[in-house]
């Protein structure tokens, strides 16, 4: 079942959006050659706590960290350690958080000092691929239209496309009904209503999109080792297009 929600339930979804975003905000800065993933995600927390809010990912099926860190090829769900950042890395921080029982989640793709013209590609062209999924959100509108839009765009720059790994419904659960796939057919899978509300999070690699779990049971990477890219907003569907709930 997917949930509709109320207008009450929607202004706190906007709140943990809201905090995703500046948790995202705050944490820019800080992104610079020689910071460790730990220190980001420490960072990260004492945020989101001070917001008032909890770290969603933190302990979600055993997850250990706060928020997900992962650099180059890997494609979602890095583990924070005692790994540096380093001029040349493109670094995606997917930062997920509950407000009174509603959650918010959006990742995001960022460069570290200067980087290659292939990571300005990835970037640039995932990003996009975002905003062509948002477009194809609102009512009346299926699924597949997102799915559609994030695939033919992908395509159009010659970027992988993750099969494995989808967007999601989002409310109580950080998790729900939906899936949102970047890949499939225009007037397929369910169909969207209004306050339906859904993250939809294109996951593009710059070469062939095979992935593969590491050895620490969490940590996806690319198959090839090229570059990933990862952008993800989470909206509520209105009957003339979407409110980005993860925005400014
Ligand atoms: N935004 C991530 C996702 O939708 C959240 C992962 S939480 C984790 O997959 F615990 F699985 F890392
Ligand atoms: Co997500």
């Amino acid at each position: 079942m997917i949930s509709i929600r109320s207008e009450r339930e929607i202004e706190l979804l906007r709140t943990a959006g809201h905090i995703v975003y500046e948790t995202h905000q705050y944490l820019k800065p800080f992104l610079k050659e020689g910071i460790t993933t730990k220190e980001i995600d420490d960072l990260a927390a004492a945020f989101i706590k001070k917001c008032g809010a909890t770290p969603s990912c933190k302990g979600y099926e055993g997850y250990p960290a706060n928020i997900c860190i992962s650099i180059n090829d890997e494609v979602v769900h890095g583990i924070a350690g005692r790994r540096k950042l380093k001029n040349g890395d493109i670094v995606t921080l997917d930062i997920c958080a509950c407000y009174k029982g509603y959650h918010g989640d959006s990742a995001w793709s960022y460069p570290i000092g200067n980087v290659s013209s292939d990571a300005k590609y990835i970037l640039e062209h995932t990003e996009k691929a975002l905003y062509e999924g948002l477009k194809m959100a609102k009512a009346g509108n299926h699924i597949g239209d997102i799915s559609n839009a994030v695939e033919e765009y992908a395509n159009k720059y010659h970027l992988g496309v993750v099969k494995e790994l989808t967007g999601h419904g989002v409310g109580n659960h950080l998790h729900e009904e939906p899936n949102v796939p970047n890949y499939g057919k225009k007037g397929t899978g369910p169909l969207l209503k209004e306050g339906m509300v859904i993250a939809i999070e294109p996951m593009l690699t710059l070469g062939e999109p095979d992935i593969y779990m590491e050895d620490d049971n969490w940590t996806i990477k690319t198959d090839d080792g090229s570059l990933s890219g990862h952008f993800e907003h989470t909206v509520v569907i209105r009957n003339d297009g979407c409110e980005i709930l993860t925005g400014e």
